[in-house]
């Protein structure tokens, strides 16, 4: 009698057994990737400088720290900012202006506040006084108003203790133009050298104006009911936290717990120096606040982004739905005033939706890229699963690699992530699996020595709480950053580069046989 193949039969067998032996499957390992977008650097052109951010804010030109005053109003998101008009190194600060109705496309506006006799404006923020409580509008017509640090040079250079008040400064006509408060400063200090950066907002249920601001170690929590006369109610933090430095910034909001009914409030410092990569970084804290005091029971330090250039980030007041959207400054005082660009210098990271989780019973602050962000995306390549074997590299080369995002799901396992291009500029991402951490490696990423602790060292983070059996990364570049937000943000992570050319290749490599999943490469669509 004769065989008779079963053909069925055979090509079952095949298949499983190239599903258990990848090895042996004729997989693809390079892929060329082309785009709809083009990506060149031409000085003469407008936000094309060499490492101008093509999809972040950033001032036309000259210097800007912090992100100010941030507010929405009939449907306007306002942002201010620090920054000193006539240079690109920190000097007197103003508040800078730009306004969008997206919080994507921005349109500059003139200098909302110039220093006076009082001194140089620092850091604030703004709210809409619906009620008039403060009676510098009407009903009709409420005031904006901002509430920021005077900084005194004059007392700074007596070494005096008080150098540092809270002014205020209102608007009639929608942020256009500014009033200062004929009798400011409306918070004198005499007791600390550090004491700024307030944040004022409405507290809905005590029906009353609440602002936290740092003095030196610690918040103090203040209420007032007309925004003007404030009482000193409490502090926090003196013996909480990280305190390698001063406490900057401060942010303080009622958020619910996801997927349940339970609210806590976050409570948000800055700190410089002692973030967990160095320098400047935003530590948090989850607790409860009854409009006095703030209390939390967590024993641990908490940050919000484990890179090393997101500072000073704080969240809008009075988003349509009540969202938390956070933005931060792109950068770090380790460095900021040498970072190598031209005329203008620094940007915010892209705005953040924050959301709170309970995961093993801890509270976890969520960053996640505002929805609408995602009309910005093309997407260029897009694979249901490729098979990565151990130690063998999938390479994927891609023109827009700087201006794009990159977004791939892995089971829990070691993942190798390489950027780099011809003139040898290379960029790691690790997740290591059996250590639980993630590391970014900009030692060779380009451009790096214009300050010796930019490219020092590897930046190693535990990842802890990332238990879950797979990893979702999101990956976004632009001419001079990356973000990079693991498991739907659970940790995050920001990035300043500066590589000599646009990187063209993305290496993916693993010391484990590894399925990539949904890998996506999309570019983004520059906003100016
Ligand atoms: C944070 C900060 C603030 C201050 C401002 C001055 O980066 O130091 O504390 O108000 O910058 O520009």
């Amino acid at each position: 009698m004769k065989f008779k193949p079963n053909k069925t039969l055979i090509f079952k067998l095949l298949t499983s057994f190239l599903f258990y032996f990848p090895c042996l499957a004729q997989e693809k390992n390079s892929f060329s990737i082309s785009s709809k977008n083009n990506i060149t650097a031409d000085s003469t052109l407008y936000y094309k400088e060499s490492y101008r951010s093509q999809f972040h804010f950033s001032p036309e030109k000259n210097w800007m720290n912090d992100p100010n005053g941030m507010v929405y109003y009939k449907g306007i998101y306002h942002l201010f900012y620090q920054h000193y008009p006539e240079d690109i190194v920190w000097g007197p600060m103003h508040w800078g202006h730009a306004t969008s109705t997206d919080l994507i496309h921005w349109e500059h506006k003139k200098i909302a506040l110039y220093p006076d006799q009082l001194g140089l404006i620092f850091s604030g923020s703004t709210v809409i006084d619906f009620n008039n409580t403060s009676g510098l509008g009407t009903k009709d017509n409420p005031p904006m108003v901002a509430i920021f640090t005077y900084h005194n040079m004059e007392n700074e250079k007596a070494a005096k203790i008080n150098i540092q008040t809270q002014g205020l400064a209102y608007s009639l006509d929608g942020g256009e133009t500014w009033i200062k408060f004929k009798n400011n400063p409306i918070i004198d200090n005499s007791s600390f050298r550090d004491f700024r950066d307030p944040k004022v907002f409405w507290n809905d249920e005590m029906k009353i104006w609440n602002l936290v601001l740092v003095a030196g170690d610690r918040a103090q929590f203040y209420t007032s009911k007309n925004l003007i006369n404030w009482k000193l109610e409490s502090e926090f933090g003196q013996n909480s936290g990280a305190h390698e430095g001063v406490w900057e910034c401060p942010d303080l909001f009622k958020i619910k717990v996801k997927n349940t009914q339970e609210e806590k409030w976050v409570l948000l410092t800055s700190i410089n120096l002692g973030a967990p990569n160095g320098g400047s970084g935003t530590q948090y804290f989850i607790g409860d606040f009854n409009g006095k005091t703030f209390k939390t029971e967590q024993k641990d330090i908490k940050w919000i982004d484990y890179g090393t250039d997101n500072y000073a980030g704080v969240t809008f007041n009075n988003t349509p739905n009540g969202e938390r959207i956070f933005l931060g400054w792109m950068s770090n005082w380790n460095y900021a005033r040498n970072t190598p660009t031209t005329n203008w210098r620094s940007a915010m990271t892209l705005p953040r939706t924050l959301s709170l989780s309970k995961i093993n019973n801890a509270y976890c602050l969520q960053s996640q890229i505002i929805e609408p962000f995602k009309k910005q995306l093309t997407t260029d390549f897009l694979k249901k699963n490729i098979i990565l074997q151990k130690d063998q590299e999938k390479v994927f080369s891609y023109p827009n690699l700087n201006q794009s995002q990159i977004s791939l799901k892995t089971a829990n396992k070691d993942l190798k992530l390489v950027f780099s291009n011809d003139s040898k500029d290379s960029l790691f991402l690790n997740y290591n699996a059996k250590k639980q951490s993630f590391s970014i490696d900009r030692r060779h990423s380009g451009k790096v020595n214009f300050e010796k602790s930019f490219g020092e060292k590897t930046h190693i983070t535990a990842t802890p709480n990332l238990i879950s059996k797979t990893i979702d990364y999101q990956i976004i570049l632009d001419w001079s950053s990356i973000e990079i937000f693991l498991d739907g943000g659970i940790y995050t992570f920001t990035e300043q580069i500066f590589p000599n050319h646009p990187y063209t290749k993305l290496t993916i490599q693993s010391n484990e046989n590894q399925k990539i999943h949904n890998i996506k490469f999309q570019s983004i669509t520059r906003i100016w």
